[in-house]
Formats: C-alpha cells, sequence, structure tokens
C-alpha cells in the first residue's frame, strides 16, 4: 500500500528546496517509467540506497530498512520489471539499470549516496560507482561477483528461460529458493523463505527471462576494482553457492579499502538469513564512513509527529 508523507527540504549541493516525499511504496516517474520506492529516515541524514537481487523486489530490505533509518535515510527501490516498477520497452541490460538508479538519484535530487547492493543489485552498484565515482561516498558489495557469466551459465541461464516458458514461474520459484537458502535457514527462516517465493512468483514471466538475458550479457568489472577510491565493504553468507566467498575474497584482495566479512548461517540471501550480523556490519561499516555527520537519533525523534514538525519549521522559515 501507498503510504507517505512530503517534507520540504534543501537538497544536498544543490541550491534548491524541493519536496520530498517519505514512507512506504512511493510511485515516481523516472525516465518515462514508473518507479516504485520506500525513503524512510531524517531528511538530512547521509543517504543509504539498496538494490535488490534477482528476481527480488526492494521488500527483501524491510529488516535493514527499519534498523538504519534510525540513523540514516534509507531508499530502496524496484529495479524495472521487479516490484511495482514497470518494465518499460527497452531491452533490459545492468547498464540500462544502473542508468534508471542515477536517474532516479537525480529525481529525488540525490546528488550523493552509499550504496548497497545484493547479487544482481551488487552488478549494478559496482557499475554505477566505476562510471559515477562523484556520486558516491561508498558501497557495499553483498553475495556478488565482478566476473562475467562464464559460457556454462549462460546455458543454465538459456534452460531457466525454457523451463520458465514450459512450467512457469511458480515452478521456477520453487527451485530458485533451494539454491538461494543454506540448508539450516528452511529450518530457521520459514517466514523468509515464504516470502521470497512471493516474491519471485509474483514477478512477470516476461520481466525474469528479459533478466536472465541480462545477467547472461554482463560485462565483468574485476579489472576496474584496483581503480575504486571509497570504503568498500564486502559482505557473503558463508554458505554462497551462487557467489562464493572465494569471489568475495577476490574483490576483497583487489579493492585497496575493503573489508570482508563472512556472514555465518546464511547463503545466497545473507541479509534475509541473518539479519543481526548483517546488520551490525552495515552499521559499523556506516558508522565509519560517516562518522562526521551521523545524527543518532531516538525512536520519538524519528516519529512522524516529530518530522511533520520539523517540516512545519523548514516551511515557516520561508
Ligand atoms: C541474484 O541473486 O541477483 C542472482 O542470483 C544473480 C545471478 O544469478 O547472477
Amino acid at each position: 500500500m501507498q503510504h507517505y508523507i512530503v517534507s520540504t527540504i534543501k537538497s544536498n549541493n544543490l541550491k534548491n528546496y524541493f519536496m520530498r516525499y517519505f514512507g512506504n511504496n512511493i510511485k515516481t516517474l523516472v525516465n518515462n517509467l514508473v518507479v516504485s520506492y520506500t525513503d524512510q529516515g531524517p531528511d538530512d541524514a547521509p543517504v543509504l540506497i539498496f538494490i535488490h537481487g534477482f528476481p527480488l523486489n526492494k521488500s527483501m530490505w524491510n529488516k535493514q530498512v527499519e534498523e538504519l533509518k534510525k540513523n540514516y535515510r534509507v531508499i530502496v527501490y524496484d529495479i524495472r520489471g521487479h516490484g511495482d516498477s514497470d518494465a518499460g520497452t527497452e531491452d533490459f541490460s545492468i547498464r540500462l539499470f544502473e542508468n534508471d538508479l542515477i536517474m532516479l538519484m537525480d529525481k529525488l535530487k540525490i546528488n550523493k549516496a552509499s550504496l548497497c547492493g545484493l547479487s544482481m543489485g551488487g552488478y549494478i552498484a559496482l557499475n554505477a560507482l566505476v562510471y559515477n565515482p562523484e556520486r558516491f561516498d561508498s558501497l557495499v558489495l553483498s553475495d556478488t561477483s565482478c566476473l562475467a557469466d562464464t559460457p556454462e551459465a549462460k546455458t543454465k541461464r538459456l534452460n531457466a528461460i525454457n523451463t520458465i516458458l514450459e512450467k512457469g514461474v511458480n515452478y521456477y520459484a520453487d527451485e530458485s529458493i533451494k539454491n538461494l537458502f543454506a540448508p539450516e535457514s528452511f529450518i530457521t527462516n520459514e517466514n523468509e523463505i515464504i516470502l521470497v517465493k512471493e516474491m519471485i512468483s509474483n514477478t512477470k514471466e516476461v520481466s525474469i527471462c528479459c533478466s536472465l538475458l541480462a545477467l547472461s550479457a554482463r560485462k565483468e568489472t574485476c579489472h576496474k576494482l584496483s581503480g575504486i577510491e571509497v570504503p568498500v565493504l564486502i559482505l557473503v553468507g558463508e554458505e554462497d553457492k551462487i557467489t562464493p566467498p572465494e569471489v568475495s575474497q577476490m574483490m576483497f584482495e583487489n579493492i585497496k579499502n575493503s573489508t570482508l566479512h563472512i556472514i555465518q548461517h546464511a547463503a545466497h540471501l545473507s541479509n534475509m538469513e541473518n539479519p543481526e550480523e548483517y546488520n551490525n556490519q552495515l552499521q559499523r561499516f556506516f558508522n565509519t564512513v560517516y562518522k562526521k555527520t551521523t545524527k543518532v537519533l531516538t525512536g520519538n525523534d524519528n516519529s512522524i509527529m516529530s518530522q511533520l514538525s520539523s517540516k512545519l519549521n523548514i516551511l515557516l522559515s520561508f
């Protein structure tokens, strides 16, 4: 359900005041595409943008939003063709998804932010940083890789497309979750498994197939890692078989200002399987990145009434 209130804030590094909508499932037009996003947390806090994995949606970050919105302005959005965002008419590609992200930032007048991307979200985040380094303070690469698909992986993607066309998305969802979660998560994280199955089943067949083609055509970015200047946190589930810890180790060795942390009791969806450890790592990392600017708020300071009254003050000061 769409639920938001409006505030008037001064955009960072931009002179103009503009209206900020904050709340859940806000719809905005970006490049003629309806994009759905959630925007929580204080107006003047550093901005964190989370990018979901394939073929999921922004709700995979619910536990991170709940925690981090106390100290940061947190934005999660649905990549085109996923969740509540339109698919548009262009062929999907990681560069197109990256361009959508930059245009969303422009639309929301966000000059600079930190990015956290999981798996496909990590491919997008890495491209966004490489091609727009001036727009980002830091990066979290979670359960992801800088490598391109091998010929075998490309064949697997084509087989997956055939399976979806033959047996449907629900069957594909059932098969996918077997690889996304650690065996113990099937006992300890039943709710998350149901949620992920729903996210996949609710994604349109055509969007899943187009995303599979985009994933298989993506370019490697490993040769760009040594040029990254911002702090990078690399997180990976200890049992991740899709983007295994060895790949994270390789990225860690190639990014000069990076930290690697292996998330216990987790596989590919480490943020959902072990949110406590995952959130602790994020808090610690962003605390370091924003040590001079982070404002710690109490639950009360962050309430809708308190935010409304601070908006009113800004409006009265015009
Ligand atoms: C994802 O979680 O986004 C996908 O597993 C990425 C991939 O298949 O390469």
